[in-house]
């Protein structure tokens, strides 16, 4: 029999974010304001410990060039530039001005307005338009559901060999099990995972971090 994974209750989910490296007061700030401004929308927003997790994913990589599908009010874009050093450079794609105006606020307090890069468009859009010779070392899916595997095909064709390439929610709460359900958004996560899963061009795992996150790299 092999160890599994287990979905964490929420006191281990406590625990697990008390025994991590905590997330700063900047970091705490945008995730109070966010949701005094966005009530329950606010739970887009990566946890502490996925955050802390792929700043140090971008470290150790040595990622430099990274892209965000999915931006919302700038959480996960700071932990991404932040693990990207100062020369690095992060490309975010988001459709809403009300959203990424909280997170232009935040970046400026964070000292990485001058390395953030944000395009205001459907991100297909955004990402068919860059130059041919464009490469990432880090991509980062949290956007629309429907549309990751348009942003997957998308996006593998820009990664550099070895590059590393994250998917958000790809457990859907579980809801990816459960046949009797069938929103648009935890179909297009299904079909997703099956054709990232089916994708010989990348080697992936499917993690159990914060509502389950898939981590590719590119051969
Ligand atoms: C789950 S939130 C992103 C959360 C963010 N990564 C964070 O940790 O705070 C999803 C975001 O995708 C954006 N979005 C939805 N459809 C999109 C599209 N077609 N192109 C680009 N962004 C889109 C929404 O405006 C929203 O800000």
């Amino acid at each position: 029999m092999t160890r599994r994974s287990e979905q964490l209750s929420e006191a281990l989910h406590e625990y697990v974010v008390a025994h991590s490296s905590p997330p700063d007061q900047l970091l705490l700030d945008l995730a109070q304001e966010t949701l005094r401004l966005f009530g329950a929308d606010a739970g887009m927003q990566i946890g502490p410990e996925q955050g802390t997790f792929m700043r140090l994913l971008a470290q150790v990589t040595g990622a430099r060039r990274a892209l965000e599908v999915g931006t919302f009010t700038g959480y996960s874009a700071i932990c991404v530039a932040r693990g990207l050093g100062t020369d690095g450079r992060l490309l975010c794609c988001d459709v809403s001005e009300e959203f990424t105006t909280v997170a232009r606020t935040y970046w400026q307090r964070a000292g990485l307005a001058d390395r953030i890069e944000l395009r205001l468009a459907p991100a297909a859009q955004t990402l068919a338009a860059l130059p041919a010779d464009t490469s990432f070392d880090f991509a980062f899916i949290d956007a629309d559901k429907a549309g990751y595997v348009t942003y997957w095909d998308l996006i593998v064709p820009l990664m550099r060999p070895g590059g590393v390439l994250l998917a958000d929610n790809t457990l859907s709460h579980g809801k990816v099990i459960d046949q009797a359900e069938q929103s648009a958004s935890v179909e297009g996560i299904r079909r997703f995972n099956e054709h990232a899963a089916a994708d010989s061009r990348v080697e992936l795992v499917l993690l159990p971090i914060g509502d389950g996150l898939t981590m590719a790299r590119k051969h």
